[in-house]
């Protein structure tokens, strides 16, 4: 247990989460205390512990950030640098991520790469040497961030639709995201529907009244096959079209004919058939409630008529190196277009993490997210877009991988922050980018359905001032 203090409470909350990532590390207790101070040219900071005897160091950093904003962002990661450092020393563990504890370290990367003068030295340098992130990890962001380069939003006009849909079968044991198992919540689904229907009747005036481009649709969960085809074919029927058009169906068990046609009568052109594991005892602990079988009906299905996704998890409850490998190697073997591979998390809300879950280390995590890469790398898949995530197994990442051409731009957009979003339904955030200042304003629905329902004069109203 490190027991920390920071001369700052302000910078406090972020600087923990580096410590939190060394605690799940070692053992025994010590304390930390940090101090610093700023003059017109240098960042000194002071890191001093009673771990050994007298450890007492002292960073001095060379000031460039210019407005209180980026001088925020600065001393924030000259912090975590000299924090970072003496935990190494202190402890002798180094982290994959190095001092990095952000969402989107290709973003990053990328911000870097476009203003070296900041930096006094290439995003490459950056990272290797200020921050200490792994070749490995380096080499995967610098993939991902050449892949992204012509893929990127290049004008405000151009922007993505966002809907999100609630329910699930039922609800899986790692996941903390809003959804209602619809076996409870069934008579909800009805009044969503309606609702939603007329917030995107909102949303397709003002699409139409600014002259936006769409340049993705994405329906997102939950799980939004889960609905049914009615209430799912009425949604659709309210979208704008758009030359990427996708349904995150996710639960195969949900995927039929008569779903896809109606799919692709909308047409939709790529769609998640979910894996998670091809192994059956997994996917009962974690209450799928769908077996491997169903994966490969379902992928019969939309093979060949649409581009298709497979979520898989490293780490999932009692899975060996050889239980993921043999997932990783089947997904491979059905050759879909996209194969995202998720390193398990564990946030409150989620059952395992009420139930105490214990995860099985950081080595093993590292050795099937490498496997991963390395098999998915060699049957021609490329990285295209990752996160990061809170609590995640070996403090690693969520890496999104295609075959050429494939990539989903809407993925892209979430993660660089580079595109505005129009998002409708519970749960959804629309995002404002000015291109000029580079910057992303936000308006949140009710997160919870009942309350999206309830307050949907509201939410429409919040959104139309926002996008005025
Ligand atoms: C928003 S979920 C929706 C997908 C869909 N409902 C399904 O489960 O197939 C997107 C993906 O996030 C991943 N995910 C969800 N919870 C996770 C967790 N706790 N740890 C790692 N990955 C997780 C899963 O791979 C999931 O398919
Ligand atoms: S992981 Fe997917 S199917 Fe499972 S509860 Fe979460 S959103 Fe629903």
């Amino acid at each position: 247990m490190i027991h920390f203090t920071c001369c700052n409470e302000e910078y406090a909350g972020d600087l923990m989460e580096l410590i939190r990532l060394f605690d799940s590390r070692v053992d025994g207790e010590f304390s930390l205390d940090v101090n610093y101070s700023r003059s017109a040219r240098a960042f000194s900071v002071t890191v001093r512990s009673d771990k050994l005897e007298n450890f007492s160091k002292k960073f001095i950093y060379p000031v460039k950030a210019d407005g209180d904003l980026l001088r925020k962002r600065e001393e924030k990661r000259f912090l975590k640098m000299a924090i970072y450092n003496s935990l190494v020393f202190l402890t002798g563990v180094r982290l994959p991520y190095g001092c990095l504890t952000g969402i989107r370290p290709t973003k990053l990367y990328a911000e870097i790469e476009s203003s070296p003068e900041m930096y006094g030295k290439s995003a490459r340098e950056v990272f290797e040497e200020d921050y200490d992130v792994s070749p490995r990890k380096i080499e995967l962001i610098e993939r991902i961030v050449e892949v992204q380069k012509p893929l990127r939003n290049k004008s405000e006009r151009d922007m993505d639709a966002f809907v999100f849909i609630p329910f699930c079968p039922t609800r899986c044991a790692y996941c903390s995201f809003v959804s209602l198992p619809l076996d409870k919540q069934k008579k909800l689904v009805s009044p969503y529907v309606d609702c939603l229907l007329r917030e995107l009747e909102q949303t397709n005036e003002l699409i139409k009244s600014k002259n936006i481009h769409i340049r993705s649709v994405y329906i997102g969960g939950g799980t939004p096959t889960s609905i049914g085809v009615d209430n799912l074919d009425k949604i659709l029927s309210h979208c704008h079209s758009a030359p990427e058009f996708t349904v995150e169906a996710g639960r195969p068990d949900t995927i039929d004919r008569e779903m896809v046609e109606m799919l692709l009568s909308h047409g939709v052109n790529r769609i998640s058939v979910n894996p998670q594991t091809f192994n059956d005892a997994t996917l009962e602990l974690i209450g799928r409630k769908h077996r491997a079988r169903d994966i490969y009906n379902a992928y019969a299905l939309v093979k060949g008529k649409m581009d298709v996704n497979m979520d898989l998890i490293a780490m999932l409850p009692n899975e060996t190196f050889d239980d993921f490998k043999r997932s990783v190697d089947m997904s491979c073997a059905l050759a879909p277009e996209n194969i995202t591979v998720h390193t398990l998390y564990m946030k409150k809300g989620s059952r395992l993490k009420n139930e105490g879950f214990e995860d099985a280390g950081f080595d093993l995590a590292s050795r099937m997210v490498d496997y991963a890469y390395d098999k998915l790398s060699a049957a021609g898949y490329k990285p295209y877009y990752m996160y990061r995530q809170k609590y995640t197994s070996g403090n690693l990442e969520n890496v999104g991988y295609s075959k050429p051409g494939h990539e989903c731009v809407y993925n892209i957009d979430i993660m660089e922050e580079d595109t505005s979003i129009i998002a409708s339904g519970a749960n959804a955030i629309s995002k404002k980018w000015e291109a000029d200042k580079n910057l992303i304003t936000r308006c949140a629905n009710y997160k919870e359905p009942l309350e999206y329902i309830k307050n949907i004069d509201l939410m429409l109203s919040r959104q139309a001032d926002f996008w005025k």
